[in-house]
């Protein structure tokens, strides 16, 4: 036996197995509403457990909401949402406090952004000043309100939708903004047998399988959508911990630091990735790793999350953007002219 293996080669716990298991169930039961090839539940998972928060772009009518709402029911996760406008104050995210004439007393009164699993959407139609309200939440795990500071339920998973057509009116989220969403995940069409199966899953007679009612403020979604809860916040935090537990080896650590100094000179890229970029590069390899049951990264975990959680930090030059270059294929271009090395 080899009594000194390399540290990346070693065995799979038993704790990564598990973790795998329920984050697979956790997927497979939001794909019971969701059908399509596009990786969301699982992206979904992983952000879940790297404690990062998801930009969801699509147009109109792919599932968005529902793809939220299956996901705090399967989590078992309180549910608000909030639909942006260009009227909403920050106090209509965070809270505010309210004057009782009765007892003549000031109490606080908690927005919406006190759940679990908050959909945010369309975070792009409010102004700055809301956005930024809802963005220190998630950088910070609390809110300030009007001087007294309330931290946020755990975990706290934001998933925000932007249409990436209809830019007329809107507010699209400044750079710096966009660099706290560990993921951007574009949904896409069906295929056209995808929507064949949705049509014969959603337009049958029989009612479905609905959840247990809850309090609206403190339970996962109401929704008539067939699911079951399969996880607990409690797990959810505990996947969290054991997230943060997978082992990062020095090739590891030394790839995802190159590939984001890449992207900062390379060519048709404007604004490269941050240092925050590459932390969450690495946040969501590790995981990514959980999410395969291992308890140690590899390079291919890094590979396997690039573009999801690097694209949407890059800003592309003018130039390339006339030519049609989009963020997605300079990551992939990065991951080609970047070569694994063992330290
Ligand atoms: N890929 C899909 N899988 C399952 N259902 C789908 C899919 N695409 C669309 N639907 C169905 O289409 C309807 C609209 O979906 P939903 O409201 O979630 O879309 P949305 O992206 O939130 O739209 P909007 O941008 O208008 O808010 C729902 O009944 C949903 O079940
Ligand atoms: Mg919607």
């Amino acid at each position: 036996m080899d009594v000194n293996p390399p540290q990346e080669n070693q065995g799979d716990e038993a704790w990564a197995t598990d973790a795998r298991r329920d984050l697979q169930a956790l997927v497979a039961e939001v794909r019971r509403v969701y059908v399509g090839a596009t990786p969301a539940p699982e992206w979904m998972a992983m952000a879940l457990v790297a404690g990062g928060h998801v930009l969801l772009e699509g147009v109109p009518g792919v599932a968005k909401t529902t793809l939220v709402k299956a996901f705090s029911v399967a989590a078992g996760c309180g549910f608000r949402r909030i639909q942006f406008t260009p009227d909403l104050l920050p106090s209509d995210v965070t809270g505010t406090t309210v004057y009782s004439p009765k007892d003549g007393q000031f109490s606080l009164r908690l927005g919406p952004v006190f759940t679990q699993v908050l959909l945010a959407d369309e975070i792009n139609r409010a102004p700055a000043r809301t956005q930024s309200a809802l963005l220190e939440a998630m950088e910070e795990g609390q809110v300030t309100i009007e001087g007294a500071t309330e931290p946020l339920p755990q975990p706290f998973l934001v998933l925000a939708t932007q249409n990436p057509v209809e830019q007329t009116g809107t507010f699209p989220l400044p750079e710096a903004q966009v660099d706290r969403f560990l993921f951007r995940v574009v949904l896409g069409y069906p295929t056209e047998e995808e929507e064949v199966t949705m049509l014969h899953r959603f337009s049958s007679a029989t009612p479905p399988v609905s959840t247990p009612e809850r309090p609206a403020t403190a339970g996962p979604a109401r929704t008539a959508l067939p699911l079951h809860q399969v996880l607990s916040p409690e797990r959810a935090l505990e996947l969290q911990h054991l997230a943060a537990r997978v082992h990062v080896g020095d090739a590891v650590r030394a790839y995802v630091v190159r590939l984001a100094r890449h992207t900062r000179s390379q060519p048709g890229v404007y604004l490269g990735v941050s240092p925050r970029g590459s932390l969450s590069l690495l946040r969501a390899a590790r995981a990514r790793a959980l999410f395969e049951g291992r308890a140690y990264t590899v390079p291919d975990d890094v590979k396997a999350v690039a573009v999801a959680a690097m694209a949407h930090r890059l800003v592309v030059t003018p130039q390339a953007d006339l030519e049609g270059v989009e963020a997605h294929q300079l990551v992939s271009q990065a991951l080609e002219d970047v070569a694994v090395r063992q330290p």
